[in-house]
């Protein structure tokens, strides 16, 4: 027996993503993104609410994208929960660092290990959502997290996902297969 749980968006699991900003000011902001994705190839698309970040994308035409980790669980919540408008000193409480982005007009968060930078290329409202989309113009990652061959290991980053149906993160885990190879097997020749 299936149950029926009625007009429900909840496509599990979501990513995690701290989109970091500059304020007007010049200050770091950063907020936690679960609706956001990758859209072909070389593109990060963001579907925004009405937020300082959100006013920052527009004006700066940049952001960063960093995925949350289990080491920085708290604060990745916490910069989810407040905003900069209410709260000058968000990441200095958060205990979060940046640095200004080679790139883009954006800071990268150096405590979180793996960075996308991403300038604007399309800014839409739509069904009363922002919707962004950047063109990621550089990938980073800490040493740490590469494995002998030089490749991203997202399991040594223990990276969280959005689990929104019980409103709770995970951690991603075990790799337990190979993709674009292991339905080869089914496939007649
Ligand atoms: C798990 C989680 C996921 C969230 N996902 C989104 C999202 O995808 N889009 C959005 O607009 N806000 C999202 N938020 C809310 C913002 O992160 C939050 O409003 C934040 O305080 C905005 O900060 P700012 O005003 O300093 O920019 C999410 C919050 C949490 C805790």
């Amino acid at each position: 027996m299936k149950k029926n749980f009625g007009a429900k968006a909840v496509i599990t699991p979501l990513p995690v993503l701290i989109i970091a900003t500059y304020n007007e000011d010049g200050t770091a902001d950063a907020m936690n993104a679960a609706w956001g994705g990758q859209c072909g190839g070389k593109h990060i698309a963001l579907n925004l609410g009405a937020h300082v970040s959100t006013e920052n994308i527009r004006r700066n035409g940049a952001f960063t994208v960093s995925f949350a980790d289990k080491k920085h669980l708290v604060a990745s919540d916490y910069v989810g929960l407040v905003s900069a408008k209410d709260v000058k000193d968000k990441l200095e409480r958060a205990g979060l660092h940046t640095e200004k982005s080679e790139f883009v007009n954006a800071p990268v968060i150096v405590d979180y290990p793996l960075t996308i930078e991403c300038r604007v290329v399309s800014i839409r409202e739509e069904l009363g959502e922002v919707r962004v989309v950047g063109e990621v113009v550089n990938l980073s990652a800490d040493e740490e997290i590469l494995d002998e061959n030089g490749t991203i290991d997202i399991g040594k980053v223990e990276a969280l996902v959005y689990d929104s149906a019980a409103h709770a993160y995970r951690v991603v885990g075990e790799r337990v297969g190979s993709a674009f190879k292991d339905g080869l097997q089914l496939k007649q020749s």
